[in-house]
């Protein structure tokens, strides 16, 4: 791809037809055949046929194009497979208020995943730890053994921690392996790993293994994105950029305060994240299990994944943090041909740069989603693309479809039948 003349900026392309974005896409990307792949959602039965268990057929959603972004400097599209209207459109937004700030900075932990292995019926608590920690070098290796390619990538067990467990029905001795698994979600690698060096675990500790398997609680597996908008690029019709600003981190505050604002702030949040978590093919249900514990891991209290809040020019600065446990390689997004497209067109080289990118689109929804609430609300937004989605039902396409929407929102009446009216009288006049 020829990067001087890549740009996520691509005024117009909600206009286009979808042979046209396609056509732009492939031009831009230097790719033919990458954007036809979704014409079909990409997956037919006999390849679905592989990837569960007794598939009758495949389940397709609208695969969208978030633009503007602009994270550590290069663009990115973002590919974003979403049923939910104004997602795709109020991402794009957002990204590119921040583009007028200079753009998301994301940055992300190793990728290291948590195995945990549930020991009971210790006889000394104190003493099994002990010997687990003489014998830490031994787990580990046995661990390495388990998956030979992941240590020739440079990832592997790195560490394991022991903690004493009360529960209702007793003591128990929980052990995580801290496993750097590069670019997979490592779900596969850290579970076979817990799963293999649990007979050494029950003869150090003399007593039985019962649960092996990874945490979604991923919190050595953070991403990170800030951003900043300048006050000026806020202000619209009715609302000064400092109001704006304002507005914004009261939301924030709210959020970060109630755990029943955190919830539906986090769901914007998700809105995004998980579009392209489905898009690449990634495991959302971890993704959103990680990023809802880590909520409420992090302070004691369920609270907000953002942070927004003026800087002391006045511009708004916000920031997220989550973990994210996603992959480029094994599972869906090596198997399913849309989420290999969607992978070519992000041109992420490693999952923590996806990972980066994913956290960045997360902020921009969320951004979206509170700036729209704090000034003049969701509904104008989402009824007016709702009203071309009625437009478009009624028969009318091109520009009827703006012109018909139009006077469906003026009238406040976005009903089909009424624009079945408006469409005959612009046929007849
Ligand atoms: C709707 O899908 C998402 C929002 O409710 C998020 C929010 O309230 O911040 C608009």
């Amino acid at each position: 791809m020829d990067s001087e003349e890549f740009t996520s900026r691509i005024p117009g392309f909600y206009n286009l037809s979808i042979a046209e974005r396609q056509a732009h896409l492939a031009r831009t990307l230097g790719q033919s055949g990458v954007a036809n792949t979704f014409d079909t959602g990409g997956l037919d039965p006999a390849h679905a046929d592989k990837m569960i268990e007794n598939v009758v057929g495949v389940f397709a959603l609208p695969l969208g194009i978030a633009l503007n972004f602009l994270i550590n400097d290069r663009d990115y599209l973002i590919p974003m497979a979403i049923e939910e209207p104004s997602v795709v459109a109020g991402a794009s937004y957002a990204a590119r208020l921040v583009r007028d700030g200079g753009g998301f900075h994301a940055e992300t932990d190793e990728p290291m995943m948590i195995a945990q292995v549930q020991v009971v019926d210790v006889p000394d608590m104190e003493e099994a730890i002990g010997r687990l920690y003489e014998h830490k070098a031994e787990l580990l290796a046995l661990a390495n053994q388990q998956d030979a390619l992941l240590v020739k990538l440079g990832g592997g067990a790195r560490d394991i921690e022991m903690r004493r467990l009360d529960t209702r029905l007793g003591a128990m001795l929980i052990v995580h392996y801290l496993v750097d698994v590069r670019d997979a979600m490592g779900a596969n690698a850290v579970n076979t790993m817990a799963e293999q060096t649990a007979p050494l675990i029950e003869k150090l500790t003399g007593g039985r293994v019962y649960l092996r398997i990874l945490s979604n609680l991923a919190d050595h597996r953070l991403a990170r994105a800030t951003a900043r908008v300048p006050k000026d690029s806020l202000a619209i019709e009715g609302y000064s950029g400092e109001a704006v600003v304002r507005g914004i981190a009261l939301a924030s505050a709210f959020a970060e305060a109630d755990p029943y604002r955190a919830a539906t702030h986090n769901k914007g949040v998700m809105n995004g994240i998980d579009a392209v978590v489905i898009a690449t093919g990634n495991d959302w249900r971890a993704v959103e299990a990680g990023a809802h514990s880590y909520a409420a891991h992090k302070t004691g209290t369920y609270t907000a994944l953002t942070r927004w809040d003026a800087d002391a020019n006045g511009d708004l600065v916000g920031s997220i943090e989550l973990p994210l446990a996603v992959g480029l390689v094994g599972g869906a997004t090596k198997v399913h041909p849309a989420a290999q497209a969607a992978v070519k067109l992000l041109n992420v080289q490693t999952a923590r740069e996806l990972a980066g990118v994913i956290a960045s689109v997360g902020l921009a929804q969320n951004l979206a989603a509170i700036r729209a609430l704090a000034t003049e609300g969701i509904q104008k937004g989402h009824m007016a693309l709702h009203a071309r989605q009625v437009a478009a039902a009624a028969g009318a396409s091109g520009e009827e479809i703006d012109d018909i929407a139009a006077k469906l929102v003026a009238e406040r009446n976005i009903k089909i039948d009424r624009a079945e009216e408006l469409l005959k009288e612009s046929e007849n006049g």
